[in-house]
């Protein structure tokens, strides 16, 4: 089973990874997620986490104190972690990474604010034989925080998990995952019930029953919406 620890300054806005479909999944013991507030291991009346940076500059550093102390919490036992520090300057995420997490028994979640956490915390567990440390973005954008991030990996890679999906057939054709010789492709287009909607047509092909033209009609639409969203 897959165990996700989540640690964040603001551990309510996870609160929606318990609906839905990673909600049912938790339901089935497919996956576990835990949430915790890093605040709780900070040992001053003021709670704080963060200071100002070495060498100066704009903006406050999180501290690395707080993180080694929540981290060593949920990573006792003797078993792997893998370890994701969200930033914007990590690793870009993308489907391959989510079915590499999806393969994985302990995943950490460590979600930066403000100008990031101080380096040393990546480079502690990383130097842990029980660790693997990722850095990871999930695009070219800037967040207030890596929590939304953290719910875009956890919904990508769960739902990669056997039994996650209602119908294990969705994996199969979806975008990103349908390949060609050119390698990946964003889905065809789909239609469904009514045949005409105000005024437009499902295309005659989709109701011809004829299925092997169906396959090359939608392999030629995949990569027409591929080849789109590569131009400017
Ligand atoms: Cl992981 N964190 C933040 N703060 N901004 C981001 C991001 C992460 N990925 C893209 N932008």
């Amino acid at each position: 089973m897959l165990k996700i620890n989540i640690i964040s300054i603001f551990p309510e806005y996870l609160k929606p990874l318990e609906l839905s479909l990673l909600g049912k999944a938790q339901e089935k013991g497919l996956i576990e997620i835990n949430i915790h507030d890093l605040r709780k291991h900070t040992d001053d009346v003021h709670h704080s986490v963060d200071d100002t940076p070495y060498g100066g500059g704009a903006g406050m550093v999180m501290s690395p104190q707080p993180w080694g102390l929540a981290i060593d919490e949920v990573s006792e036992s003797s078993e792997h972690f893998d370890l994701i520090v969200l930033t914007p300057a990590g690793k870009k995420f993308d489907q391959k990474m989510a079915k590499n997490f999806a393969s994985k028994n302990n995943l950490i979640f460590a979600c930066g604010r403000y100008e990031g956490i101080d380096a040393r915390v990546s480079q502690y567990y990383a130097s842990k034989s029980n660790f693997t440390v990722y850095e990871v973005s999930i695009g070219d954008y800037v967040l207030g925080g890596g929590e939304v991030a953290t719910m875009v990996i956890v919904e990508a890679t769960a739902r990669l998990i056997p039994g996650v999906l209602g119908n294990p057939d969705s994996l199969k054709e979806e975008s990103h995952t349908l390949t060609n010789k050119d390698g990946s492709l964003v889905e065809y287009p789909s239609y469904t019930k009514p045949a005409n909607w105000r005024g437009l047509d499902v295309p005659a092909i989709l109701l011809s029953g004829n299925h092997g033209e169906i396959e090359k009609w939608r392999i030629k639409e995949a990569e027409r919406r591929t080849q789109g969203l590569t131009e400017e």
